[in-house]
């Protein structure tokens, strides 16, 4: 296997993305795409794994295919020099899957904190756990493989996937000898942006909690959506107050999105978010400017994205030639290493013929 630097990430397509997934992940695969740095950077539409909790709702993934794909072009990701493809198109990563399913056990896939916590949140405790959601870091871990990816820019939420992708690999080369590419996860390195709380406050961005910003919202949602439902601190009443930082969801957005650049051009009176902070801390900086100075850094962010996406609209036969492109390309690709793996397994049988002359010498060694 010759060394190179191979990048899989990928998304589920249930629901528009959200400035939570570009700062936490959409920001700095655009920069991954644009360093130069990679021998290839594909981008999986992980329609399969959707299913695995939407097994009545086909038309929701389906529908969302288009959604996310339109989201990435957005943001700047360039389909000539990022594979873009759609998983349930790739039947290598399925084969992969089953052959994977043998090297887990099911109390360890019962030991993953993030499933464990997406079972309870989707009720399957009670209402009983569908095989397929249970094991679906099985089949991440066949996507990462598949595409022979090192280097895997992730959420934080998704660290316990490879580590689970790791022990596979380490266990399938163990027994079949080295075939597979040891992943790593790459997760952003500014703690704020790790993971982005809703405009309410709580922990996530969530489409149930209506407390998101979508990359596709208008200027006039994201102004309502900051001046509506940012609380920032209930002790800072008057202005002069002295008010908390720590904690003020406003701040909390400033800490992940803004630059030096956006105070010089919006808020001149600071120099950087260290200095408004000060401020603010020992009072006499009302939260209506930081909520203003938070809509322009926020505008900064997302109106270029919002006119990229305008123009993709108006040609949605491009977006599907795109997204079949890459998918053909990686139907190759994926194709390649489900052969060296049946090879290293030795259940290649139809490759050629030699396998005739292996039995023949079997039985005769029986007959013996
Ligand atoms: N589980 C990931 C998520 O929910 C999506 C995903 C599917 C993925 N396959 C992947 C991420 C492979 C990285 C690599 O965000």
């Amino acid at each position: 296997m010759a060394e190179k630097n191979i990048i899989l990430t990928g998304d589920r397509p249930t629901g528009r993305l959200h400035l939570g997934h570009y700062v936490g992940s959409l920001k700095r695969r655009v920069e991954l795409q644009n360093s130069g740095k990679f021998d290839a950077i594909n981008i999986l539409i992980a329609d399969d794994q959707a299913l695995t909790d939407n097994a009545d709702n086909p038309a929701k993934i389906r529908d969302n295919i288009i959604n996310v794909v339109l989201d990435y072009l957005s943001v700047g990701i360039d389909p000539s020099k990022t594979t873009i493809c759609v998983q349930s198109a790739l039947p290598a990563l399925h084969a992969l899957t089953f052959y994977y399913l043998n090297l887990v056990t099911t109390a360890r896939l019962s030991r993953n904190p993030t499933v464990k916590a997406e079972i309870q949140m989707r009720g399957f405790a009670d209402e009983g756990l569908p095989a397929g959601f249970f094991t679906y870091p099985v089949s991440q871990t066949a996507d990462i493989t598949a595409f022979d990816a090192n280097v895997v820019p992730v959420g934080e939420d998704q660290l316990p996937m490879l580590e689970q992708a790791r022990e596979i690999v380490e266990k399938f080369n163990k027994i079949y000898g080295e075939t597979l590419v040891m992943p790593k996860a790459m997760i952003p390195e500014n703690e704020f942006q790790r993971r982005l709380p809703g405009v309410d406050g709580k922990a996530k961005m969530s489409k149930s909690l209506g407390n998101c910003i979508y990359l596709s919202d208008t200027a006039a949602t994201v102004k309502k959506q900051v001046n509506g439902k940012m609380y920032t601190d209930p002790l800072h009443i008057q202005v002069s107050d002295p008010g908390h930082t720590e904690g003020n969801v406003v701040f909390t957005y400033l800490d992940a999105l803004c630059t030096d650049e956006h105070f010089a051009e919006y808020l001149p009176d600071y120099a950087n978010l260290e200095e408004m902070k000060e401020h603010y801390r020992r009072g006499g900086l009302g939260d209506g400017t930081c909520k203003k100075f938070l809509i322009n850094v926020l505008e900064e962010t997302l109106s270029p994205i919002r006119a990229e996406r305008a123009k993709w609209v108006q040609n949605i036969g491009d977006v599907y030639d795109i997204i079949s492109t890459g998918t053909a390309k990686a139907v190759e690709t994926t194709n390649a290493t489900l052969a060296r793996v049946r090879r290293a397994m030795k259940i290649n049988y139809f490759e050629d013929r030699s396998i005739i002359k292996e039995w023949e010498e079997l039985l005769k060694k029986a007959d013996q």
